[in-house]
């Protein structure tokens, strides 16, 4: 009986592409077995999809339909009522949204500009020249769709005076950048993110008296060429380019560099003086990204 078979399946629960929708909700929660039975049974009478019949049941939305999707077909995202992380992770909670349309043709361009199998081009720093620009904002979620397209991914925290990465992923304890820079801890302070498994994010750690010179040593280097070893795209968040000489550092290091621009907050002169001084420090400026919000 087609019945049995699919409570089977449901029980069983393998993992991958080839779980049924069932399985998935079932297995997520977000469906009691019994409630996937009545499913179950109202698509052999109506002769419909699963999720059409769970519609007409009322027992799922159309959002938990479309979660279970994205897992059959391992696009990873977030259901918007697990509120584990900040809302501003629009990337994994809303990937359907223009916003996240517009980071994956930021994504396509980036591909295209830089990141390729050579180790040399793996890292990229994200920078802009005042505060509140939205250089975490566009880090965190560039960082998701990389990911989600496949990519093995790492988020550094660059910022050591306003780090904010673990805020929105809100991250467990990690020596974190800082850590790594003063001798304590290897790559493996970079944390994985629930639900989206190419992804690790290193936190920025302790708030060091003395970022500058940390971030100026060769540790950061040495950091960078085993993070280009081990992941496909290396994406780092920076303090405000304008305030310090960090991210002039920290693009240094990386080779390469966006640069952010906010709508109606960025002053374009600062983002070229920014540019021409990165430039002069022979960083490879793949590009300026337009947050538009
Ligand atoms: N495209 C956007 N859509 C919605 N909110 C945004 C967007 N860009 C930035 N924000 C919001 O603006 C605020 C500042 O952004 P963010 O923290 O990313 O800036 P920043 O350049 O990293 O600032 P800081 O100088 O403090 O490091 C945050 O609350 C962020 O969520
Ligand atoms: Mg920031």
């Amino acid at each position: 009986m087609n019945t049995i078979t699919d409570s089977m399946a449901i029980a069983a629960a393998p993992t991958g592409a080839a779980r049924s929708i069932g399985d998935i909700l079932v297995a997520s929660g977000q469906l009691s077995a019994d409630d996937a039975q009545r499913v179950l049974q109202r698509q052999q009478q109506d002769k419909s999809q699963f999720g059409d019949a769970a519609l007409a049941l009322k027992l799922l939305t159309k959002d938990d339909i479309a979660f279970a999707l994205s897992k059959q077909f391992d696009y990873s995202y977030w259901s918007e009522q697990d509120t584990s992380r900040s809302p501003e992770l629009v990337a994994a909670y809303k990937p359907f949204s223009k916003a996240g349309e517009n980071l994956r043709a930021v994504r396509s361009q980036l591909m295209l500009r830089w990141f390729n199998t050579d180790p040399a081009r793996k890292v990229l720093a994200l920078v802009s020249p005042g505060k509140g620009e939205g250089r975490s904002f566009i880090a965190a979620n560039l960082a998701i769709v990389f990911s989600q397209q496949g990519e093995r991914t790492l988020l550094i925290d660059g910022n050591l005076r306003h780090a904010r990465q673990h805020e929105l992923f809100m991250l467990g304890k990690s020596a974190g950048l800082s850590g790594i820079l003063a001798d304590r801890a290897g790559l493996e302070a970079a944390l994985d993110v629930p639900g989206l498994p190419r992804l690790k994010v290193l936190p920025a750690g302790a708030v060091p008296p003395n970022p500058q010179e940390l971030l100026g040593r060769p540790a950061f280097g040495a950091l960078l060429k085993a993070a280009a070893e081990q992941f496909d795209v290396v994406i780092i968040d920076t303090p405000a380019g304008s305030d310090f000489a960090d991210a002039e550092i920290i693009a240094s290091c990386a080779g390469a560099a966006a640069i952010v621009t906010r709508k109606n907050k960025s002053l374009l002169p600062n983002a070229t003086l920014l540019a021409r001084r990165l430039q002069d420090s022979g960083v490879v400026l793949v590009g300026s990204i337009l947050n538009d919000d």
